[in-house]
């Protein structure tokens, strides 16, 4: 089944890169558990590059888990997320060679999605490194849609490809139920800003079946780890109101959120923050339907100043955002969400982060933002 609703959960990439085994992995399941990340919705525990042996089995060709970081293989470490009641993601690539130099699935995938399918695996993320032609990427993605459909298990199927060769024009041929549309984020406000804003063009590709993934978050990794390495991530620390504007913009925008910190020290404010319901009931949200940009303003180039989706039930998600360096203020007319002053209704605004009721003006809503923040509400229309 391809999902309905962005898929949710944590992948090892992001902090711990290929510094990854079965203890890390089992514990932080646990924590994954105890945090009630699960019971927020977080569902997919996903292994990412690094768990093979450099090369395949010389007699089998199969792909080998490194005995020095898996001693009891893939399938054990299956049996125990799906002990949690949670489900269990691994990695792959459609080229010879992953991402880090492990082996590949080309010219494999029918044997390696039968392994994995036998090891219990739900979820594949699949890479594009090392590919001998850089053309052919809806060929090579067919080729493991078809593999993993026909494995006798369902996989939900991640496909990788940054955003090369107009993906979001056939990927869901392939059968993905997810695909990154950007390249790999990095931990700064900036990598994040640029990742936001380069998706406004294409909220008209992400539904239900086949989501645009923005990449995994950095939320709550504070610098420590793989994608935070000063020459990809720069020297400044990401603050807690960066962090809360990607959350944001990673909900409203309806993308997978796939947790990338460190869940065993994760800081009380970040699990705050990545279990807020009401930014969750928006990402998760059963319409899924397309975000909009309501408002725009020039700062190094077209931003957006004040994002929208209507949700099921007759509420909209809200969000003003500053991705610039500046405190601004404003105001936006109701008119830009769908409700002109004929219609009678204002907006009633539950703030996302506070829980605090307010009203809009009778046309107009006013914002007031710092440098790199943002206001997100649930708004429910109602008589003026
Ligand atoms: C690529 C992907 C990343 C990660 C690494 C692993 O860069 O985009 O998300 O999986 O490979 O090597």
């Amino acid at each position: 089944m391809n999902p309905t609703t962005p898929p949710m959960g944590w992948n090892t990439w992001n902090t711990f890169g290929e510094n990854i085994d079965e203890r890390l992995v089992l514990e932080s399941v646990d924590k994954f558990v105890e945090l009630g990340l699960k019971d927020a919705g977080y569902e997919y525990v996903v292994i990412d590059d690094c768990w093979s042996l450099r090369e395949r089995d010389a007699k089998t060709g199969e792909i080998v888990p490194d005995p020095a970081k898996f001693p009891r293989g893939m399938k054990f470490v299956a049996d125990y997320v799906h002990s949690k009641g949670l489900k269990f993601g691994m990695y792959s690539c459609a080229g010879v060679r992953t991402c880090a130099d492990y082996p590949g699935s080309f010219e494999h995938e029918f044997l390696d999605a039968r392994t994995f399918a036998r090891w219990g695996v739900d979820f594949l993320k699949y890479d594009y490194c090392d590919m001998p032609f850089y053309d052919k990427a809806q060929f090579y993605y067919r080729r493991m849609g078809q593999a993993l459909r026909l494995s006798g298990r369902d996989i939900l199927f991640s496909a990788c490809n940054w955003g090369r060769e107009d993906v979001w024009r056939w990927i869901r041929s392939t059968g993905a139920g997810m695909y990154r549309s950007t390249p790999d984020i990095f931990d700064s406000f900036g990598s994040m800003r640029s990742i936001a804003i380069s998706q406004l063009p294409k909220f008209d590709t992400s539904a239900p079946g086949c989501f645009n993934d923005m990449d995994m978050l950095t939320v709550g990794m504070f610098k420590k780890g793989h994608v935070a390495a000063e020459k990809w991530a720069g020297k400044d620390v990401p603050t807690f109101e960066e962090y809360k504007v990607q959350f944001a913009a990673w909900c409203v925008w309806g993308a997978p959120l796939m947790l990338g910190c460190d869940i065993r020290s994760m800081d009380p404010e970040i699990l705050k923050l990545v279990t807020n319901r009401t930014l969750l009931g928006i990402d998760q949200d059963r319409l899924a339907l397309q975000p909009f940009v309501a408002e725009t303003v020039q700062l190094d180039k077209d931003e957006p100043r004040v994002v929208a989706r209507l949700l099921d039930g007759g509420d909209m998600a809200l969000m003003f955002v500053n991705f610039g360096e500046n405190e601004v203020s404003g105001r936006t007319h109701l008119d830009k969400l769908g409700l002109p002053y004929d219609s009678g209704m204002r907006l009633s605004l539950r703030d996302a982060f506070t829980g605090e009721v307010s009203q809009s003006g009778r046309d107009t809503i006013s914002y007031r933002l710092a440098p790199r923040s943002c206001e997100v509400f649930r708004a429910t229309p109602v008589v003026a």
